[in-house]
Parts: structure tokens; C-alpha cells; sequence
């Protein structure tokens, strides 16, 4: 924990986090609701949100979620956010963590694969975002914070991903354009963009043997490193910041020469 965590930063927010149930998402929950907001999450996966919850409520934080629901689907959203608000009467905070992609070189990638990246790292935001418009719009002074990825920006020779590396980079566009749209109604829209973070996707994507890779700042990123930059965007401290992207991997998008760190999924 740093200095300033555990302050209050949340206090009185009703925070909705998607995608609880692992990684950043967990890590999320635990944050926000440790700095006082009041946590409406969801995940597809029952069992690793209600995990989260029981997680969130040991360490005397306020949490309640709906789970299942497929933030892919429309009608998903809407249900997830119809809920937070039927419970909570509004929301001040919307956190668009929830993502899940598939991963190959060009010519393998299926349509299928294509459409699944699609409808679950960009149709989600959209509609979640979407649903929450009115009611962030009615707040006033409400903020948003979508997580891109440093695929938007920087390619890979070696790791095929062009339907993840398009939907984060439309996804750094969106952002731009939710915040023109939402500052009129005083909605801050930013992003934050990781790097690799030791997480159980990461697992996936690289197996089980650590990979080594060029970090200026000397070790692999936690959920927590993207949580922290989330929660100040999100925050009052952040009330005259909107549009940005937040670019959060330790250096490895902007410096070249960094001697490798190992990389493993936590
Ligand atoms: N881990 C990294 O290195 C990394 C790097 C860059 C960006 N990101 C982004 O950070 C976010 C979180 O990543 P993570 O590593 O914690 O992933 P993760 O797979 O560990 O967790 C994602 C969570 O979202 C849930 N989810 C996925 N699709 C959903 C849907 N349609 N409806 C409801 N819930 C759904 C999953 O069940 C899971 O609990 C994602 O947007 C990801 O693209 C991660």
C-alpha cells in the first residue's frame, strides 16, 4: 500500500467495475472499496466474483455484484447497469475493465476469432457505456476510465494479435470521443493504458513459463500499478483531466535498450 491509499480518495462514489473476478478487475474492487467507494461489479464467472466479493467484505470494504452477465450482449449491459441502479439509485464512477480476446498471427485468425475479440474487448464498452450515459449525464461530475493497452500503440513481431491491437486502439478512440460528448454534462471519459501485467490472462497468453521482456523500470507490472492510475482518473483529484490515455508499463512503449525482466502469470 502507498501513503495516500486507504485515505478516503472514493468516499460517498458508487463505483460499477466490470470484470471482478480476476486480475486487474479483483484488484480493482479490493482498491476503490479500500479508498471508500461503494463497489457494483459483475463478471461472466459467478464463482470468481462472489470470491471477490467475499474478498472485498473480509477486509471491510462495500461490494455487491451481478454475476452471471455477459457484458457482450446489449441486453447484458443494460441488465448489469439497469441493477447497479435499481440498488444504488445512481453512479458516480464507471470502470470498463472487463476484456477477453483471442490471439494469432494474421492468417490464422479465424472470423470467429475476429468477431469474439470484437464483441468482448469493444462491443462491451459500448454498450456498457451507452446504458450508464443517462445516469453519469444526471450526476454531473461523474467520470469514466476504459482500459486500451499498449497494443494499441505499439505492434509485436513476434505475438499475432491484430483483432486485440484494433479494438484497443478503438478503444483509445472512443475514449477522445466520450469525452467530447460527455463535457458538456461535466462526464470525464480517460483511459489507461497497461503494458504486461502479472495476471491469470497473461497466464493464457504466455503459458506457464515466465517470458523476458524489456521493462526500463525494472520488474513486470501488478494489477495494482493499473489500478492506482484508474482510481486518480476517477477521482476528484483528477476533475479538470479528460480525453487522456494513461500509458501505465514502466517505461516499455517509450524507451528502447532496457535490459529484460521475467514476466509470469501471478
Ligand atoms: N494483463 C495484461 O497484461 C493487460 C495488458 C493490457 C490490457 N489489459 C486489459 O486489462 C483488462 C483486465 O485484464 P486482466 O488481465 O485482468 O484480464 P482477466 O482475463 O484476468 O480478467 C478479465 C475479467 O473480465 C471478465 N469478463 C470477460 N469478458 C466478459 C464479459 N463479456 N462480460 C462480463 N465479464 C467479462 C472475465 O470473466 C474476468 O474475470 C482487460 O480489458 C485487458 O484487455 C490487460
Amino acid at each position: 500500500m502507498i501513503a495516500s491509499e486507504g485515505k478516503g480518495r472514493l468516499l460517498g462514489k458508487v463505483a460499477f467495475i466490470s470484470g471482478i473476478g480476476r486480475g486487474i478487475g479483483r484488484t480493482a474492487a479490493q482498491l476503490f472499496a479500500a479508498e471508500g467507494a461503494t463497489v457494483f461489479g459483475c463478471d461472466v464467472d459467478v464463482t470468481t466474483a462472489e470470491e471477490t466479493v467475499s474478498l472485498v467484505r473480509d477486509a471491510g470494504g462495500t461490494i455487491t455484484c451481478l454475476a452471471p452477465v455477459d457484458l457482450g450482449q446489449s441486453e447484458g449491459a443494460r441488465a448489469w447497469i439497469d441493477a447497479g441502479i435499481a440498488e444504488h439509485g445512481r453512479l458516480d464512477i464507471l470502470y470498463n475493465n472487463a476484456g477477453s480476446a483471442r490471439f494469432g498471427p494474421i492468417e490464422a485468425v479465424t472470423d470467429e476469432d475476429w468477431r469474439f475479440t470484437l464483441r468482448n474487448e469493444l462491443d462491451l464498452v459500448m454498450w456498457t457505456t451507452r446504458a450508464a450515459w443517462p445516469h453519469l449525464a444526471a450526476r454531473g461530475g461523474s467520470a469514466v476510465v476504459n482500459v486500451g493497452s499498449i497494443s494499441a500503440i505499439r505492434g509485436h513481431v513476434l505475438m499475432g494479435q491484430s483483432a486485440h491491437s484494433a479494438t484497443k486502439g478503438a478503444l483509445v478512440a472512443l475514449t477522445v470521443q466520450h469525452a467530447a460528448e460527455g463535457s458538456p454534462h461535466r462526464i470525464r471519459v480517460n483511459a489507461v493504458s497497461p503494458g504486461p501485467i502479472e495476471t491469470p490472462a497473461l497466464r493464457g497468453l504466455i503459458g506457464d513459463d515466465a517470458v523476458e521482456v524489456p521493462i526500463p523500470l525494472g520488474r513486470p507490472g501488478r494489477p495494482e500499478d493499473v489500478v492506482r492510475a484508474a482510481l486518480f482518473l476517477t477521482s476528484d483529484d483528477a476533475e479538470w483531466i479528460t480525453g487522456v490515455n494513461l500509458v501505465v508499463d514502466g517505461g516499455f512503449s517509450v524507451i528502447q535498450g532496457a535490459q529484460t525482466v521475467a514476466v509470469a502469470a501471478r
